[in-house]
């Protein structure tokens, strides 16, 4: 049987960490995979990680099963987290946990199949690599929305708002609530506003996905767009991950959350979303969202957690600064500013597919195929190497 398949090729982003690991080269850097490194390179696990793993190794009672929501005390926690303690919609929301932010999307596809199977789901040009294979490979309809202007290297934003404003009523818009990967432009409140005036008006239902919270401009600044649109639509999905924003990668903690109309839908979508799970993975990993859940309710941890993220969101912003201003020595007939100003790891080099293999061949500088850069991967020690060798094949 297996004979009839054909082998394909790996994901464009996860090939790279192989790659760059295969590397002898020892001023290799790695500008791929989104995730967090310190200014050694590392990925370290956060102290408030660490001690909230040690207090559940020491007061777990048990492993058994949690049901395929997870844990409602996380689920609660993470719903906090993203809608504030004071949402209006509070009532009218529901949250499940999933593994990662991409168990969350693939929840949320079958979801979107089961109430109303025709509609499109947007999505904006570009967007994260694995958005389209993962929500089109569940079999959701999905179209293309302006976003990123390559040439001024900005928001399309007219683009932009004039497509949403053709967008049929009732299909759905995915945004990246903040940190917009693979570019790092994400729309100003004012745009957020003018984005959330047309939604409303035409009635489309808004699927925010949010991986980077607290990685742009801080743990409540950045779902400010979130909260003003719940309050101000009767649906919406909002996909969020802990992955980068407290370091727990392969330990896939997630959650879907989902806006209804009013309590009454809201239990039978939590219904329908929990047998949806149960059809895919059961029900979800429990250490990672255990960890979460426990430093989010300890206020001593939630201000560890949140001054390590402070941290890592203010390395992101230094070393932006440091690769615009290295370019600028290297490079000075080309504009790199656009780098400078971006949110969270990502932000598109500007170069040839072309290019992105010499600076690998060449150089042993490892990035995404159309020249998206992880800025975290940026150092004191290798910023000069990396701005010299874009300036030879630029
Ligand atoms: C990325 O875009 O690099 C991250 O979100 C990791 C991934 O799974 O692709």
């Amino acid at each position: 049987m297996f004979e009839s398949l054909t082998a394909l090729p790996p994901d464009a982003i996860l090939k790279l960490i192989g790659e760059h690991q295969n590397d002898a080269r020892e001023n290799k850097v790695d500008l791929g995979v989104g995730v967090y490194r310190d200014e050694h390179g590392q990925t370290p696990i956060l102290a408030a990680v660490k001690k909230a793993e040690r207090y559940i190794l020491d007061h777990q009672q048990t492993k058994a099963y949690t049901g395929s929501a997870g844990d409602p005390v996380f689920n609660e926690t993470m719903q906090d987290l993203i809608f504030g303690d004071h949402s209006s919609a509070s009532g009218r929301i529901t949250t499940l946990q999933s593994p990662g932010g991409s168990g969350s999307l693939r929840v949320a596809a079958g979801l979107i199949l089961r109430a109303k199977a025709d509609v499109s789901l947007w999505v904006s040009d570009p967007t994260w690599n694995n958005h389209v294979p993962l929500l089109g490979g569940a079999g959701v309809q999905l179209e293309t929305y302006p976003y990123y202007d390559a040439d001024k290297k900005c928001l399309r934003i007219d683009a932009l708002l004039e497509t949403l404003s053709t967008i049929p009523s009732g299909d759905i818009v995915l945004f990246h609530g903040c940190c917009h990967n693979p570019t790092g432009i994400d729309p100003s409140s004012e745009q957020w506003r003018q984005i959330a005036d047309i939604v409303v008006e035409r009635g489309l239902l808004p699927f925010i996905d949010i991986a980077y919270q607290g990685l742009a401009n801080g743990i409540d600044e950045d779902v400010q767009a979130i909260r003003q649109l719940a309050e101000r639509v009767p649906e919406m999905l909002v996909s969020s991950s802990c992955s980068k924003n407290f370091g727990l990668y392969r330990d896939r903690v997630g959650a879907l959350s989902i806006v209804s109309s009013d309590a009454d839908v809201s239990q039978i979508v939590y219904s329908q979303a929990s047998q949806i799970v149960r059809t895919i993975y059961s029900v979800p990993p429990d250490h990672g969202a255990a960890v979460v859940s426990h430093i989010l309710r300890d206020p001593d941890l939630r201000a560890q957690w949140a001054a390590e993220l402070g941290e890592m969101r203010e390395r992101l912003k230094s070393v932006r600064s440091m690769l615009v201003e290295a370019l600028q020595e290297t490079a000075p007939a080309h504009d790199f500013s656009h780098i400078g100003s971006a949110n969270g790891m990502f932000s598109y080099l500007g170069i040839s597919p072309q290019q992105v293999t010499r600076l690998k061949t060449d150089f042993g500088i490892y990035m995404e195929g159309f020249g998206r850069i992880n800025v975290a991967g940026i150092t004191a020690k290798n910023v000069g190497y990396l701005a010299e060798s874009i300036a030879r094949v630029l």
